[in-house]
């Protein structure tokens, strides 16, 4: 499995973008000002990740996704740690992520690499998101934020 940055005439995996955002509009922005990395297994696409600058010496990871059939074998924390070494080596000393309270697959992941749950933006995905989301059998109201310095 090779991990590369998306080239520049290249076209984003949006599919697989999707999977972690359900809004095409945000991904087409922070696609633009972002740097997006790939994991490529066998010429095909089967991980995503996306960096973001923020504020001063802080990235956030703005997306992070993985192959539904590639799921649950250890890609999404080879990523998190991927995009936490390329953090580090691009000169960042804070490293943030968000996700929702109903996440606890990346509420799990994100803690075992390492991040602390600093701050919950209460009905967040309430105010923001038209659809209700549900997620593991509960709704996903609040944005949990998550940082790791590096
Ligand atoms: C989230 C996602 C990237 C994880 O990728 P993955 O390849 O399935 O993850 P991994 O196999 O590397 O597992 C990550 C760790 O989280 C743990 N984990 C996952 N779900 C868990 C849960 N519900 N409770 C406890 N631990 C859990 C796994 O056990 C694993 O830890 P381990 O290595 O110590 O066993 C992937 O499921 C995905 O693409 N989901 C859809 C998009 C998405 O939700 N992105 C995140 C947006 S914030």
């Amino acid at each position: 499995m090779l991990i590369r940055k998306l080239k520049k005439d290249e076209r984003p995996p949006m599919t697989l973008l999707l999977l972690a955002d359900p809004s095409r509009s945000l991904i087409e922005d922070y696609i633009k000002s972002g740097e997006c990395f790939l994991a490529e297994a066998a010429g095909q696409v089967i991980g995503v990740y996306v960096l973001l600058s923020t504020k001063p010496k802080t990235v956030e990871l703005v997306n992070l996704a993985v192959d539904e059939h590639f799921q649950g074998k250890g890609l999404g924390k080879h990523l998190v740690n991927d995009a936490i070494r390329v953090a580090k080596a691009m000169g960042y000393r804070r490293f943030e992520v968000a996700t929702g309270n109903s996440s606890l697959g990346p509420l799990a992941l994100y803690q075992k690499c390492g991040f602390r749950i600093i701050e919950v933006e209460h009905d967040y995905f309430v105010k923001h998101y038209s659809e209700v989301i549900i997620e593991n059998g509960m709704r996903c109201m609040d944005r949990v934020w998550l940082s790791l310095e590096l």
